[in-house]
């Protein structure tokens, strides 16, 4: 099969397509699925040269969000709510591939109004976003929401879900052209161009003096975001896309009552019923149209993942990235 396999660490340019990859064999727990598109990280970036802090045995192939199918020929362990056949989607090493084995308890159902190209990209998308706004930072109907690198994967989603919540909204990015992606496929009420000095002003121009009551924040933009949190504002710590963890002074956190809280979605499996409670809810989201996962305009071939990871790498995605390894069945046949 095809995998997108690294034999030494390596920048991905460096990396080819490998055709002759053995299919993975599923461990107890595990089954096997045909991959139909990958969503691309920028861990997968930093673990195909060993600065992630995953790093699988080599040869390893790379990729780790996915949607598919349950394969013909994938073991169904005792309990297993999938037969083969059926479109999942999830998390799992190995997901640039035509096949790869993944734990049941990464794997859900991908809801039938979602393309395999959008489902690829949930998996820790989503949940991350809305355990964001809702457990963490207990936003409220009619708050100000400000979310900061907006058109990106995380925070487009996080853009779409503050308004369903009932936000007032306001998308920050680095470029106009961002903001506009946040505007059109997120619906943000007001746009800030982070890359312009002293924009944290023009937030509270929006909000009328007041501040924002919450901050979703991939970027790495808390302390900065502090002169535009209203009195008891919440920020949340979500990533760290700029490169670096901020050092945050105490003395700011304490003169407006803030609060400051912290994300790991992907260390919810101490938390199981949350897990559940946060999948139920989008769930319901996707399937009564009220989010819609987006996904980048170019959506690249396996044999063109490299190129997919350098946009990401330099900034010029928005939404989810995402590589097709097999053709959706049901378009597949009316061609
Ligand atoms: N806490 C969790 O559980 C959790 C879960 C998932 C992801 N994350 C983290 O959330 C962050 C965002 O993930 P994502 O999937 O949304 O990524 P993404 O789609 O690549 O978006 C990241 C955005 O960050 C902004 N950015 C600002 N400075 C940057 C820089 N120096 N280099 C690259 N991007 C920069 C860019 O938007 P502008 O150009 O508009 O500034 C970029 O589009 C990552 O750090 C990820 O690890 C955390």
């Amino acid at each position: 099969m095809r995998g997108f396999q690294v034999k030494e660490l390596a920048h991905h340019s460096k990396i080819e397509l490998a055709y002759d990859v053995p299919e993975p064999e599923p461990k107890d727990g595990e089954i096997l699925i045909d991959v139909y598109s990958g969503a691309l990280n920028f861990f997968d970036i930093l673990q195909a040269q060993g600065k992630y802090q995953i790093k699988p045995l080599l040869p390893f192939i790379l990729g780790t969000e996915f949607a598919g199918r349950v394969a013909q020929n994938s073991p169904i362990p005792l309990g297993c709510p999938f037969k083969p056949g059926d479109r999942v989607f999830g998390a799992g090493q190995g997901a640039f591939a035509d096949k790869m084995a993944a734990k049941l308890d990464s794997v859900l159902p991908l809801p039938d109004e979602l393309t395999y190209e959008q489902g690829a990209g949930l998996y820790v998308t989503w949940p991350t976003s809305y355990e964001g706004l809702v457990g963490r930072a207990q936003m409220k109907p009619g708050e100000w929401v400000m979310i900061t690198a907006a058109a990106g994967g995380v925070g487009i989603a996080a853009v779409q879900l503050a308004k369903v919540l009932g936000g007032k909204v306001i998308a920050a990015a680095g470029s106009q052209e961002k903001l506009e992606i946040a505007k059109r496929y997120g619906g943000a009420d007001y746009l800030v161009d982070y890359s312009k000095p002293e924009w944290q002003k023009e937030v509270m121009k929006i909000t009328n003096g007041t501040g924002v009551d919450v901050v979703f924040d991939p970027v790495g933009l808390i302390q900065s975001s502090f002169k535009c949190l209203a009195w008891r504002g919440r920020a949340v710590v979500v990533g760290f896309a700029a490169g670096s963890i901020e050092k945050l002074p105490s003395n700011l956190i304490l003169l407006k009552n803030i609060s400051v809280v912290g994300l790991h979605w992907g260390a919810y499996l101490h938390e199981k019923k949350q897990i559940d409670v946060v999948w139920k809810a989008l769930f319901h989201l996707f399937s009564s149209g009220k989010a819609t996962p987006v996904v980048y305009s170019e959506i690249y071939p396996l044999e063109r993942l490299s190129h997919g990871l350098a946009a990401l790498e330099h900034r010029k995605t928005y939404g989810k990235v995402v590589v097709t390894i097999k053709k959706d069945d049901k378009i597949a046949a009316k061609l």
